[in-house]
Formats: structure tokens, C-alpha cells, sequence
């Protein structure tokens, strides 16, 4: 059983993710909070990580470290994108293991199921065919440690389990325009229009794609959530179960931005995959749903980022 002063190590805790999960454990009262920077502990060194593992000896671990990065870093960086995310949760996973670390709460994302696989996306669907090429590097990193953590579960009985959240935003994202995800990046562009005077703002695409967000401190919750309870399954989908146009998304962000230019759509720059929307079913029969509707989180986040436009996150390659 677990108490509020059970020893839980949030590693990757000053990312977006991450720090989303230590303010609300901290909110509700967990004390024992273990965290290190990546300077402090290179997740990616085993003989350093293992050594912390016997020193520390965390009950729990909460994995939302990873080398993260949109298409181009992927494209770029494959062997980095593999490599790398393997390394951290194979250091951390295989540590876990070997010091009796009870729970272990793995992060994935969305990009582990197939490229054409049916929509909403559904757990089953894992591993039925083939990835999206430009990120597969990252994907199949992440598919080799849900895999870790369901094959602990068979052979040891651990609670070791993976949940995958969809898109997420929110306070501490990240708003460089080479790097961020498209919600960010559409923020910080119709902010810096109606600077300039409601100036247009140019999107790629035809808006028709259509995408599911989930407020970051949701999946905070998810996680808490499962901190709180032995999820009977190996992997599950966190998101809100609703998506919605990118043009219908940058009508919201403009209208919660107060930008009043126009928007131009450039369909010579290309839309992605049509739809992409995951399956949350198995998360809302035992109990959890999001609390943070769209409109909701992007003015929380633009306030955010209103409040923090000098602390823009730098993206390290
Ligand atoms: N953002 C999204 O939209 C999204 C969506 C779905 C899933 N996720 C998942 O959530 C997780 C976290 O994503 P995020 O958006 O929070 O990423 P992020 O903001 O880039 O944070 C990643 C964290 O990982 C740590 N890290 C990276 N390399 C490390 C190393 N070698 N040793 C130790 N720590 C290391 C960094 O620590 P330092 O700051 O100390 O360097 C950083 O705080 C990922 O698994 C990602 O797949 C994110």
C-alpha cells in the first residue's frame, strides 16, 4: 500500500510533463518527492542510475524523462531518438525491477500505434502494422518499454504499467516556433499578430486535419490516478475522447488571444494524417476522465505564457 510518504521518483520532472505530475502530487500531499536533473543523473548512464537505485531505493518511479522532439529533430536525429529513449527506460525499468521498486508508471505516446490503424485508436491495435516512417525511431523506443513493463507484469506480478496520452498542452510548453508542437506554435503566433496590430497569420495546411489535446495537468491526474490504484491492464490511452479541426482549434486559440486579423490557410505545406483520435474507454470504465475542456486550458495556457514569454523552453540536440 501506498502513503503519502511512500518514496516516488518523478524522473524527467523539469519537463512540461514531469512538472506537471510533481505539482499535483505535491498538491495533494505526497512528500516524498525524489527528482534529479538530467545533469545531476544522465538517465542515460546505467551503472549511474543503478547506483542511484541502491541508494535511494524509490517505492515508485514515474518515468517522463525522454528525449522528445517534433519531425524534424526525428528525421535528424534518428539514432539519438532510438538510442537514447531506449537507454533511459531500460536504465530506469531494469533498476526498478532489480530494487524491489514497486509501481512503475511509464509514459509513451500516441505514435506507437500504426500509422492506418482504425480510429479512435484502441490499445489492441498495437503492434498490427506498420509506424509512421518519420518518427518510428521514437516509437519503436517507446513500444520496446511498454513491452518491458507488460513483460514484468507476466513474469514478476508487478504493477508495472504504460499509459499512452494523446496530444497534450499547457503551462511550461514548449512555444519555439522550430521546435514546439502546433498548439503552442499557434499561440505564440496569433499573440505576436495582435502585437503588431493584427497582422495575418499564416498556417500550414488546409485546417482540415482533425487532432484530440489533453490539458497537461489532466494527465497528471491520469497518473495520480494511477499511483492511487493497481490499473488491471498493461497499457492505456489517456486523452479527452473529443478532436476537433486544426481550423477549428485556431479559431479558438484567436478568439482567446483576442487576435481580430485574418487567418490564411497554406495548403501548399502538408496536412499530416487526417484524424487522429485515441480510444479512452478502458481509462473511463475504471474511473478516470479529464476535467479541462479546450477553451478552458489555452487560456490557462496563454495566460502562462503571457506571464513567462522570457522563459521560452530551449530545445537541446
Ligand atoms: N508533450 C507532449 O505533447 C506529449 C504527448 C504525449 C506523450 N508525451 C510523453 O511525455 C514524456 C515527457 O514529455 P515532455 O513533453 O514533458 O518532454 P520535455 O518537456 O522535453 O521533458 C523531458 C524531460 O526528460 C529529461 N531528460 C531527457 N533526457 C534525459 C537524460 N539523459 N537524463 C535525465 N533526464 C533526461 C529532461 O530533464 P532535464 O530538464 O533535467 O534536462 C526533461 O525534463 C515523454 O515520454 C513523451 O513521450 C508528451
Amino acid at each position: 500500500m501506498l502513503n503519502k510518504d511512500t518514496k516516488i521518483f518523478i524522473a524527467g520532472h523539469r519537463g512540461m510533463v514531469g512538472g506537471a505530475i510533481k505539482r499535483n502530487l505535491a498538491e495533494k500531499g505526497y512528500t516524498n518527492l525524489l527528482t534529479r536533473t538530467s545533469s545531476e543523473l544522465d538517465l542515460r548512464n546505467q551503472a549511474d542510475v543503478e547506483a542511484f537505485f541502491v541508494a535511494e531505493k524509490p517505492a515508485v518511479v514515474i518515468d517522463a524523462a525522454a528525449r522528445v522532439g517534433g519531425i524534424l529533430a526525428n528525421n535528424d536525429y534518428p539514432y539519438q531518438f532510438l538510442m537514447e529513449n531506449m537507454q533511459i527506460q531500460n536504465n530506469l525499468i531494469d533498476a526498478a525491477l532489480k530494487n524491489d521498486t514497486q509501481k512503475f508508471i511509464f509514459l509513451g505516446s500516441s505514435c506507437i500505434y500504426p500509422k492506418f490503424a482504425e480510429q479512435p485508436l484502441k490499445e489492441d491495435y498495437l503492434l498490427t502494422d506498420s509506424l509512421e516512417p518519420t518518427n518510428e525511431w521514437y516509437a519503436i523506443a517507446k513500444i520496446t518499454g511498454v513491452k518491458a513493463c507488460q513483460a514484468i507484469r507476466k513474469q514478476f506480478g508487478k504493477d508495472y504499467v504504460s499509459l499512452m496520452p494523446t496530444n497534450l498542452y499547457g503551462t511550461h510548453d514548449n512555444f519555439d516556433l522550430q521546435t514546439s508542437h502546433v498548439l503552442p506554435a499557434m499561440i505564440r503566433k496569433f499573440h505576436e499578430a495582435k502585437e503588431n496590430g493584427n497582422l495575418p497569420v499564416t498556417l500550414w495546411g488546409s485546417g482540415t486535419p482533425m487532432r484530440e489535446f489533453l490539458f497537461v495537468d489532466d494527465l497528471a491526474e491520469a497518473v495520480a490516478f494511477a499511483l492511487d490504484n493497481i490499473l488491471p491492464d498493461y497499457l492505456y490511452n489517456v486523452g479527452t475522447g473529443i478532436d476537433l479541426t486544426i481550423k477549428e482549434l485556431a479559431e479558438t486559440i484567436q478568439q482567446a488571444v483576442g487576435h481580430q486579423g485574418e487567418i490564411v490557410w497554406d495548403s501548399t505545406k502538408p496536412d499530416g494524417t487526417p484524424r487522429k483520435l485515441m480510444d479512452i474507454s478502458k481509462m473511463h470504465a475504471l474511473g478516470w476522465k479529464h476535467k479541462v475542456e479546450l477553451k478552458e486550458g489555452i487560456e490557462r495556457t496563454y495566460a502562462w505564457f503571457l506571464e513567462n514569454q522570457e522563459n521560452y523552453k530551449e530545445v537541446k540536440l
